[in-house]
């Protein structure tokens, strides 16, 4: 798929004057992390990650045709029903992006009215949530204008516009899992969007168990934007993502075979290696509280005390994802509540679970 497939031929959008969609779009948490990209929004390696369930964003778009057309776009945010201006920059710098391949935004005014189904500010990432709803809804226009496209268009177009919000956002589309970036492990795999992994999922991975442990809730001080900076020059970036891209081959191995102690160890090296190329950074930082420690090392010990086949991974912030099979339910909710949520704030968590992906409501 080249760039060029995404921009439409001869839409008639006179008939069109106003609506209103609305989508869910969950989350999605990175197996194989994506750190490091080039201008626009290529990534410098693929990733691959389980999409969420309990954790998504709602979105609401309205449009309405101007009555004349102008070189502005015009539209307002309401974030959990609050006029939200500080959305605006990065929506407005979107739409930049993706003027070229959705060539009517400039004939509507838009209402985008958005909220998600985690605790605001809970550290955990609502860019993907948030600009894959978005990009679904601005494609229900397209669709409408286009009733033809096909369903595979759709979602494609959808996670390349997704994309050029923020990365992550591409493999918030589709579940349940999604591989952005292209590679010769897996079929049709691109760099301009997110692919549903195309091989058979072993049973183990059938219902996931993704807690989020809520550590630290603060505003994060250095950006996922900021991060990804500093791969360029980074004294590892290069030996990072070479084992990134062996990481992706060895991940696409485990969900066929089922192997959950491949899985384990694969799984926290890359949240680790992904931390560690943010504390080699220039400037370096640390993401990770005393808190996210402490709820590694309990994982370490309960995992070698019983035999059980927890694991943990990180995003770009304090929070664990802590990632069990559906077997081991019971047992591992019995250790969270009793061992782990006394690390988090106010004891916060969020019991999710890999999920099917984006939805229109
Ligand atoms: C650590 O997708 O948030 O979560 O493209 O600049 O918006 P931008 O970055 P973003 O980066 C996500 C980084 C990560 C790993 C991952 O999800 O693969």
């Amino acid at each position: 798929m080249t760039d060029n497939n995404f921009i439409p031929q001869n839409l008639d959008y006179s008939n069109l004057k106003k609506g209103s969609f609305t989508f869910k779009t969950p989350s999605n948490i990175a197996l194989v992390k994506y750190w490091g990209k080039e201008k626009i929004q290529i990534p410098k390696n693929s990733s691959i990650s389980f999409t969420l369930s309990a954790c998504f964003t709602l979105t609401t778009l309205d449009f309405e045709k101007k009555l004349k057309s102008d070189d502005n776009f015009d539209f307002e945010v309401f974030f959990e029903d609050k006029n939200h201006d500080d959305f605006k920059p990065k929506i407005k710098k979107f739409f930049e992006r993706i003027d070229s391949y959705l060539p009517f935004l400039k004939d509507y005014k838009f209402t985008i009215k958005t909220r998600n189904s985690f605790p605001h500010s809970s550290g955990i990432a609502s860019s993907a949530s948030g600009m894959a709803a978005l990009s679904l809804c601005l494609m229900q226009i397209e669709k409408e204008l286009n009733p033809n496209i096909s369903d595979e268009y759709f979602n494609k177009k959808a996670s390349f516009l997704a994309r050029l919000g923020s990365g992550s956002a591409s493999r918030s589309i589709e579940g349940e899992v999604v591989v952005w970036g292209k590679h010769p492990a897996i079929d049709h795999s691109s760099d301009v969007l997110g692919v549903k992994f195309p091989y058979p999922i072993h049973q183990n991975f059938k219902n996931y168990h993704d807690t989020i442990l809520l550590v630290d809730k603060g505003e994060k001080q250095v950006s996922s934007t900021v991060g990804h900076d500093l791969m360029n020059n980074h004294p590892f970036a290069e030996q990072r993502f070479k084992q990134a891209y062996d990481n992706l081959n060895e991940m696409s191995i485990i969900l066929q075979t089922g192997n959950l102690k491949d899985f384990i160890s694969l799984v926290e090296s890359e949240a680790l290696t992904l931390h560690a190329m943010m504390m080699t950074s220039n400037p370096y930082f640390i993401l990770m509280k005393p808190n996210t420690l402490k709820i590694i090392e309990k994982i370490w010990a309960f995992r070698k005390e019983t035999n059980s086949n927890i694991c943990f991974t990180l995003d770009a912030g304090a929070n664990v994802h802590v990632l069990f099979p559906e077997k081991e339910k019971e047992q591992i909710h019995g250790f969270i509540t009793n061992k782990l949520i006394e690390h988090c704030q106010n004891k916060q968590f969020i019991c999710d679970r890999i999920g099917l992906g984006a939805k229109m409501v």
